[in-house]
């Protein structure tokens, strides 16, 4: 079948299906089905995909949560911003705001111990992205997502904003520490 027809035979679904076509649409519908597939079996087994909770807040509430840890477990200040550097006890609850441009505090978390990592936007839309790892969250406002994360590798890692959020995007970039 092609464009260049007679009018009459135009009209594609009235065509009879070529086995070859067939064929190709099979394969294409197989392959969609396996993929469909492998993302519940990725997110079970191939610890690909963290398994994220969110809870609706608000920033004043959201931001008094992060203050809280931040007077309390503050260790010294890093950049010309003066950003404060926590370091949070093993098992507890870490708040890292992100905002216009820029993710608040730093974090200095110890290898082989789990924190509660939350994660909120206090404008719009932002996204998490733990480089060289590959761990990529999106971050909206309104929502208080945590992920329960164990860092295994000391290093210092590379916090960047991987959704376009203005014209400091480029900017909004962080570190964490795992000691
Ligand atoms: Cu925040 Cu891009």
């Amino acid at each position: 079948m092609s464009a260049i027809q007679p009018p009459s035979a135009r009209v594609w679904w009235k065509q009879p299906l070529d086995r070859i076509e067939l064929i190709w649409i099979l394969l294409a519908l197989a392959w969609c089905l396996v993929m469909f597939f492998m993302m519940p079996y990725w997110h079970v087994f191939g610890k690909q995909n963290l398994a994220n909770e969110a809870y609706r807040s608000t920033p004043e509430a959201y931001m008094k949560k992060a203050n809280d840890v931040v007077e309390k477990y503050t260790v010294r200040k890093e950049t010309d911003r003066q950003i404060p550097v926590i370091r949070p006890p093993a098992g507890s609850d870490v708040y890292l705001v992100a905002r216009l441009w820029e993710w608040w505090p730093l974090l200095e978390l110890e290898a082989g111990k789990s924190y509660r990592l939350h994660l909120m936007s206090m404008d719009w839309l932002h996204g998490f992205s733990l480089q060289p790892e590959n761990i990529n969250i999106q971050v909206h406002p309104g929502y208080d997502h945590v992920l329960t994360i164990t860092p295994t590798q000391p290093g210092t890692y590379s916090i960047i904003c991987n959704e376009y959020c203005g014209v400091n995007h480029h900017t909004m970039s962080s570190r964490l520490y795992v000691k």
